[in-house]
């Protein structure tokens, strides 16, 4: 009823004087309007006026400058211009109007021109959509990308701190890390895992802060007891990181790190599939990169001895998937651990 009333106030659209046409213009979810040369509105939609605030009869006659302000309306007349001049309907543009009670409201604007039957133009029409909607979830996926990488930066000086503590291990991290994405990217994981399993890499050992510097950079072999003190870094890493909601199981793949999946190694002798994939990698990365690089109570062992290694006990304590990954990786891509 509402409708019919503004209806009969209001002139019909130039272009579409039929009263079918009319209702489908008022049917359309965006609004649709109508203005003159100079940029008056001629006719506009009730969706259209109700979008900006208004009622449709006080837009009816209102030049485009007061719906927002002064740089808004340079850059919109400039729009306008270039349709005016190559007779082309625009692509969309995106700007802010300003709406009856002074809010902003993000909006998407197609325009093109009105010819009259000669054809010449008489004034501009198109649909105006409110992209409110839209701008948030960009907003939200921006401040989720911007936490992701404040996270990460976070991880990295947590890293970086633990290895100037011990600058014996300095970079073993970092290869870890490293070499640990690429087997899963060799595997054909999310990107999403891929991330956490990165993330993981970056601090698998964090839990040996707790752990006396002297028994970590003791030359020569561990005591019984010392070895027992050294096992509980994967218990500690759990613990510091258990509390923090990472969008990965980082904890628990810092947890299951030294798992092996014939039950025999630590701290729970969990098996098979019951240790999560992030940690079955990580386990022949860690060993791999251990193998590989020196360290303060022994030479390095070498590549060649390290794929060896996990040759050896593919199958027996690690996953066969990420030891041909990693062969693979290393035999037939040329991959080379981080300096
Ligand atoms: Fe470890």
């Amino acid at each position: 009823m509402l409708k019919k009333q503004a209806h009969k106030s209001v002139k019909g659209p130039a272009s579409h004087e039929k009263e079918k046409d009319y209702w489908i213009l008022e049917a359309i979810e965006d609004g649709y309007w109508e203005a003159d040369l100079k940029g008056n509105l001629a006719y506009c939609t009730n969706t259209y006026a109700r979008i900006l605030g208004y009622k449709q009869k006080e837009l009816i006659g209102i030049n485009y400058h007061k719906l927002m302000d002064a740089i808004t309306a340079r850059e919109v007349y400039k729009h306008f211009n270039r349709v005016f001049r190559t007779g082309k309907p625009s692509k969309t543009v995106a700007f802010e109007h300003i709406r009856k009670d002074e809010s902003r409201l993000p909006v998407e604007l197609s325009v093109s021109l009105i010819l009259d039957s000669s054809g010449k133009s008489t004034g501009f029409r198109g649909i105006m959509r409110d992209i409110t909607d839209r701008q948030h979830a960009r907003e939200l996926q921006e401040s989720f990308n911007l936490m992701r990488k404040m996270l990460g930066q976070t991880i990295h000086a947590l890293s970086v701190a633990f290895e100037l503590r011990d600058p014996f291990t300095a970079g073993h991290h970092r290869r870890v890390s490293d070499l640990s994405r690429s087997i899963a990217t060799q595997l054909g994981l999310s990107a999403d895992v891929i991330d956490g399993i990165r993330i993981s890499g970056s601090i698998h050992d964090i839990g040996k802060i707790s752990i006396p510097s002297e028994i970590l950079n003791k030359p020569g072999k561990l005591t019984e007891i010392e070895f027992k003190l050294v096992k509980t870094h994967s218990d500690m890493g759990y613990d510091i990181l258990k509390n923090i909601d990472f969008p990965w199981p980082v904890a628990k793949t810092v947890h299951q790190h030294h798992e092996r999946i014939n039950g025999s190694g630590y701290p729970l002798g969990l098996t098979g599939k019951d240790i999560i994939i992030e940690a079955r990698i990580l386990a022949v990365a860690d060993v791999v990169e251990a193998m590989a690089s020196h360290r303060p109570y022994r030479r390095a062992i070498g590549i060649p001895a390290a794929l060896e290694e996990i040759k050896r006990n593919n199958g027996i304590l690690y996953d066969p998937y990420v030891v041909d990954a990693c062969l693979t990786l290393v035999q037939t891509k040329g991959y080379l651990l981080k300096e």
